[in-house]
């Protein structure tokens, strides 16, 4: 593996010349309802598991919460105009669960469906595809009272708050989104407590991935016969797992954590199996017909990525496995994670070679403590290099045979990034958490020249 220090010195130049992309390629933005929205307590909204965590000691950084947050809920209409300025095709938003269906299930909350209602007829008018994604970890705290992801039944009510959203929305809606991050909010969620519900268990966990599985399943299901044209995926995070100083004894580490990681939700889905040390574990969890339930023909095959895991023996972790260091010389970025452009581009030819599917990068980018100068811009250079750069191993990997059809920048809008508050900022678009004034950084002009370069090569 190259540790892609020759690129970081000359950054966006990647052996040989970009091929145009296809004509349909799609560009866009993401965000998520919780890191954004605000309005926590307003218009009926129930409280969600992450507004549980933001109170609880030591759960994110600073106490930081939610409860503002960017003010979206009141500003989408500028935040739409943003989109507009940027010439993106797509908008990725989540919807919140708690904000629609307060109690997770039972009595519906017009207010908060007319939320999206407002959001997604605005997002058309500007010209931009809505992609909504049905969960992006904000989990109703009543149904976590009655055990959450631990309990079979929290499939059923994910199928039925999905099919809500189909039949209102199914009419200007057409891409769909089942998850996001599956095994990010499974494994911080009941294994590794960086995450709400906090938990460390490793039956709970275990349950939650097959929960999570059938929810998946019956999600697509239920968008199939609802939303007629509907074009559906989930959204995996895949980082390549490599064991830390590249030591014997942490590899079965990486192999478990990249099994947990990797596998555990693509394989059953896309394969109809699980891999073989989480298969062994969840047997007694599984009941017969699962299998055929969670693997559902799916339309693409959505990837959030930002680089690789160190993996290293951790006794004290819930699976004896917990996060290495990357090598000392890695080259880093913003809040240091580890900058490796050919892992990338490798996990892209390996989608491809595992599960033959077209492929949308949902998420990819880069964080960071971006703040104005005095004449309030925001140079950030890293965020263009980071970007510049796996833009080109994207290309690398499409001129290997990779279908890769959109991409979407993860963020929009600086925002509240869970456990670490609003400390690492992830925007394209700076914003001022005191005012909530936005200001694009450099880094929006970049991609609104890129997505217009590339417009005309394809
Ligand atoms: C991903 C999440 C997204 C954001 C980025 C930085 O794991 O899907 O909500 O936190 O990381």
């Amino acid at each position: 593996m190259s540790d892609g220090s020759a690129i970081l010195e000359r950054p966006g130049e990647r052996p040989g010349s970009p091929m145009p992309l296809r004509s349909d390629f799609v560009w866009g933005v993401s965000t998520s309802a919780y890191q954004i929205e605000g309005a926590a307590a307003e218009d009926g909204r129930g409280p969600s598991i992450w507004d549980t965590r933001c109170r609880t000691a030591g759960g994110v950084v600073n106490g930081d919460t939610g409860d503002v947050a960017c003010d979206h809920y009141h500003r989408y209409a500028e935040d739409i105009g943003l989109m507009r300025g940027l010439g993106v095709d797509a908008y990725r938003f989540s919807v919140a669960w708690p904000r629609v269906l307060p109690r997770g299930r039972g009595a519906v909350n017009p207010a908060g469906l007319d939320f999206y209602d407002r959001l997604v007829d605005t997002v058309l008018e500007a010209g931009i595809e809505p992609w909504l994604c049905v969960y992006h970890w904000d989990l109703p705290q009543a149904l976590h009272d009655l055990g959450g992801w631990a309990n079979r039944d929290c499939a059923g009510w994910y199928a039925d708050y999905t099919a809500l959203l189909a039949r209102r929305y199914g009419d200007r809606v057409k891409r769909w989104i089942t998850f996001n991050e599956f095994s990010v909010f499974t494994l911080f969620g009941y294994a590794i407590p960086w995450a709400a519900p906090g938990i460390t268990d490793r039956e709970q966990h275990l349950r939650a991935i097959h929960h999570v599985n059938l929810a998946h399943g019956a999600g697509v299901d239920v968008i199939r016969v609802l939303v007629p044209g509907a074009s559906i995926g989930a959204v995996h995070n895949r980082q390549r797992v490599l064991p830390e100083g590249g030591r014997p004894e942490n590899e079965e580490a990486a192999a478990l954590l990249d099994e947990h990681w990797n596998l555990t939700f693509c394989d059953p889905q896309l394969l109809g199996h699980y891999p073989p040390r989480v298969a062994q574990a969840i047997e007694p969890y599984v009941q017969p017909g699962d299998m055929a339930r969670i693997c559902r023909p799916m339309d693409w095959f959505g990837l959030n990525h930002y680089g690789p895991i160190f993996a290293k023996v951790d006794p004290t972790r819930t699976w004896g496995y917990g996060w290495g260091d990357a090598p000392p010389d890695s080259p880093t970025y913003g809040v240091g994670w580890p900058i490796f452009p050919d892992v990338f581009r490798d996990e892209l030819l390996e989608i491809t070679r595992r599960y033959r599917m077209p492929i949308i990068i949902t998420e990819n980018g880069c964080g960071g403590s971006d703040s104005p100068d005095e004449s309030g811009t925001i140079d950030d250079q890293h965020r263009i290099n980071y970007l510049r750069i796996y833009n080109a191993a994207m290309h690398e990997a499409i001129r290997a045979g990779t279908d890769v059809r959109g991409y979407f920048i993860w963020s929009l809008l600086d925002n509240f990034e869970w456990g670490s508050g609003y400390g690492n900022r992830f925007g394209i678009v700076h914003v001022d958490f005191q005012t909530q004034k936005r200001t694009p950084k450099a880094s929006a002009r970049w991609y609104a020249d890129l997505i217009k370069r590339e417009r005309f090569r394809a």
